[in-house]
């Protein structure tokens, strides 16, 4: 049981695109490509604010999002208006979801497998998968490589990034990293920095993102009827290196009856 809420991360979703929307356009567009190849319906799980969903519906194809966090959902479904998109926003946990249907292409990103914290999660989330993928569909992930991560602790606060954000400021993010080996799980603290004319402010939020490895995480697909079809080590074609940043999967069924 985590110590605190681990959605803190998302309530600030305006923010949450200018932090997030640079560095996305290989992930879109991977994403995207699939979406078109594999076809209609789509669901995203863990869709947060649109960030690929909405690209995804701007081809034309149907998509469904679905998330625990509310800000993030609204933002979206605010965004997808403006745009006339019709994109289905659904508030439900990647755990426990049943929507009664089933999607040609299932994906998940932004790293959001990395939510679930313990096995008992992941495992809930490809029954999840499982439950809403058509018998020919597509399941497309990612998570961090963490034998291409620094897991090490980093107790001292360190400078991140910077950027302007929705209001005008000049924000600086910060933060601390903790690994906790036996549960596999990184606790990040990010300390977002800025100033107006009433001083300075800081905004403090806490997440936990589990590690997998590609060996367990093989094994975890395979036990929950899964076949990798093909594997990336990240969003350009760059094939998997035991160090590679990300492991990012495709997967269909390996029995196409269940
Ligand atoms: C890093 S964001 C990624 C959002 C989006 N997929 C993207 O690429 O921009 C992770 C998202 O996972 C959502 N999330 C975390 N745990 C979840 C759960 N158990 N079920 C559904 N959504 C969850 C959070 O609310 C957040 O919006």
């Amino acid at each position: 049981m985590l110590p605190h809420d681990n959605l803190e991360e998302f309530q600030d979703p305006a923010n949450y695109d200018l932090e997030e929307i640079p560095g996305a356009g290989a992930r879109i567009a991977f994403y995207a490509a699939l979406a078109r190849q594999v076809g209609d319906p789509v669901l995203e799980i863990a869709c947060g604010n649109g960030i690929v969903a909405i690209p995804i519906a701007q081809t034309g194809l149907a998509v469904t999002g679905v998330d625990l966090a509310r800000p993030m959902l609204a933002h979206g479904r605010g965004k997808a208006e403006r745009l006339r998109l019709a994109v289905e926003w659904v508030e439900g946990d990647a755990r426990q979801l049943d929507l009664g249907r089933r999607f040609r292409f299932v994906y998940i990103t932004g790293n959001a497998f990395q939510a679930l914290q313990t096995r008992v999660d992941q495992s809930a989330f490809l029954s999840t998968v499982l439950r809403h993928l058509a018998e020919d569909g597509v399941f497309a992930f990612e998570t961090r490589n963490p034998a291409g991560h620094d897991l090490s602790d980093q107790p001292d606060e360190t400078f991140w990034f910077r950027y302007v954000g929705v209001e005008g400021h000049a924000i600086e993010v910060s933060g601390t990293q903790a690994f906790d080996p036996a549960a596999q799980v990184l606790h990040w603290t990010t300390y977002r920095r800025w100033r107006d004319a009433a001083g300075p402010h800081v905004r403090t939020t806490r997440i936990a993102c589990r590690f997998t490895n590609v060996a367990d995480l093989d094994v975890l697909l395979r036990e929950h009827g899964f076949e990798v079809t093909q594997r990336f080590g990240g969003f350009e074609g760059e094939a998997f290196a035991p160090d590679s940043p990300s492991i990012v999967s495709i997967c269909r069924r390996l029995e196409p009856g269940l």
